[in-house]
């Protein structure tokens, strides 16, 4: 449905282990509903460190990496696929900034993540990819193409 009309693009998202821990799995779907984008792909997945090596890739070496690679597969995480007009900026724009210290309330970070300590990782319960070309590196990652119904 959809899937060829100008402008529609799909990215990858994914609820982090915190996200689930919390109870927000019903909360952040309904936000990614209601902005009326569509869930093409999902699943319920517990991250392996060679999928966060590859996803946290352009982190290799920062002082937050191994504590980053730790939290992503630190307990069942959602990664899934959502398709619609700018949807990688919308997805962006929904989770909100990275530090939940920064992040506007109305976005999902902003209203749900609470503040980290400095230098801890930052739990920030989703991940939201960036650019056309992350988002197809990202959601090959987790998804076979033909898991996902265009
Ligand atoms: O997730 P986002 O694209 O907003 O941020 P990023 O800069 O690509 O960083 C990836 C993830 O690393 C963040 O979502 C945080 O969970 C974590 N991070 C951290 O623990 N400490 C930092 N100083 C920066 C990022
Ligand atoms: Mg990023």
């Amino acid at each position: 449905m959809g899937a060829r009309l100008p402008g529609v693009e799909r990215t990858f998202f994914c609820l982090k282990p915190d996200a689930i821990e919390k109870g927000l799995i019903g909360e952040i779907i309904s936000r990614i509903e209601r902005k009326g984008l569509e869930i093409i792909a999902l699943k319920l997945v517990r991250v392996t460190r060679d999928q966060a090596e590859r996803l946290y890739e352009e982190h290799r070496g920062k002082p937050f990496y191994e504590g980053l690679v730790e939290y992503i597969t630190s307990g069942p995480s959602i990664p899934m696929v959502v398709r619609g007009v700018n949807a990688i900026r919308l997805m962006r724009n929904l989770s909100g900034a990275t530090d939940p210290s920064e992040a506007l309330p109305g976005t999902i970070r902003g209203d749900y993540a609470p503040g980290s300590p400095p230098g801890a990782t930052i739990r920030n319960l989703v991940h939201a990819s960036d650019s056309k070309e992350k988002a197809e590196r990202e959601i090959a990652i987790f998804f076979k193409e033909e898991e996902i119904v265009e």
